[in-house]
């Protein structure tokens, strides 16, 4: 799916309502998690018992809500997006026959391939992805979009290795377009 329009600039970091927040995740999440490649990504364990996909939904709107929390000025529509695709990696990295080499330090650059194979992506949403995985992987992200979600990443993958039940119900619903 390609985009049809260029992002504009950064938003300002005027304080949004939840409906607003969800509204926006809605409307720039939907077409991404509607696909048949996101769908498959529910059949990939993650961390724990939460799958890649309800990770991606999790990362990419707790980014969004904290970015809106701590007022910091962003790109909200790459924050999503770029957030979303961060492990677009697409196979089961606990299936160890498969050569997916070292995970941890290949797949952002496997998501990122296979994001720009599918969607055209903006410099912040590719660094994003390519740059999740800071500091295992060296090079730091660039933008705050990017930083926020190597982060948020990491605090989603601790909650999930630690308690599978620890997101609002909207991570589980179907198309992660449901929020509480
Ligand atoms: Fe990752
Ligand atoms: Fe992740």
């Amino acid at each position: 799916m390609r985009k049809k329009t260029i992002h504009a600039g950064r938003a300002k970091a005027r304080h949004l309502s939840p409906d607003e927040l969800n509204s926006i995740f809605i409307r720039v999440a939907s077409p991404i998690l509607q696909t048949e490649k996101m769908d498959q990504t529910r059949n990939h364990i993650q961390h724990g018992r939460v799958s890649c996909y309800s990770h991606c939904v999790a990362v990419s709107y707790y980014s969004l809500k904290y970015a809106n929390r701590l007022g910091i000025r962003c790109n909200r529509e790459s924050l999503v997006r770029g957030a979303l695709l961060h492990d677009y990696f697409l196979y089961d990295w606990h299936e160890k026959h498969e050569p997916h080499g070292l995970h941890g330090f290949t797949h952002p650059g496997t998501a990122l391939a296979n994001a720009l194979s599918d969607y055209d992506l903006d410099r912040i949403e590719k660094n994003i992805i390519a740059r999740h995985m800071f500091p295992l992987t060296l090079v730091p992200p660039r933008y705050r979009e990017s930083l926020l979600v190597c982060m948020v990443d990491k605090v989603c993958s601790f909650a999930e290795v630690f308690g599978w039940d620890a997101y609002p119900s909207f991570v589980y619903a179907n198309g992660g377009a449901v929020l509480c």
